[in-house]
């Protein structure tokens, strides 16, 4: 049985990883989702694909920023937490393609947004960050 979370406003603070860089990152990335959220009940398409458009850029930094960090702390797990990053960027995009065909795919966009939040930053990211904390205590 599959449970669907219900999306609501995120609170960045719960997805706290304890690195400053890339808990800005997920900031970033969490008060866009929450203007999403609340661009849902507009119904207004412009404001949503803009708030789409403004994702993008951040959320492939964002990755790219903890791939570099993986690579110069030699993370064991690199190669699965990148194949994690392909699949959360061809799904976004296949989103957003779907949005522009003209398809109403807000509430199953937050769902997938808010199931890549809860399982890609607090386990995923996370065992990075404890990863390298861990080298630097050893
Ligand atoms: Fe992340
Ligand atoms: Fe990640």
């Amino acid at each position: 049985m599959k449970i669907v979370l219900a999306p609501m406003l995120l609170n960045w603070k719960e997805f706290a990883t304890g690195c400053p860089d890339i808990d800005q990152q997920h900031r970033d990335i969490i008060e866009l989702i929450n203007e999403l959220y609340t661009a849902r009940f507009s119904g207004d398409r412009e404001m949503i694909k803009g708030i789409l458009t403004a994702l993008i850029q951040p959320t492939l930094n964002h990755f790219a920023h903890e791939e570099l960090l993986m690579e110069r702390i030699y993370y064991p797990d690199a190669e699965a937490h990148i194949i994690e990053h392909e699949k959360l960027k061809s799904d976004s995009l296949e989103y957003i393609k779907r949005f522009d065909d003209g398809e109403d795919i807000a509430a199953e966009l937050q769902a997938f947004l808010f199931d890549w939040l809860v399982l890609h930053i607090r386990c995923s990211d996370r065992k990075i960050i404890d990863f390298y904390q861990s080298t630097l205590h050893s």
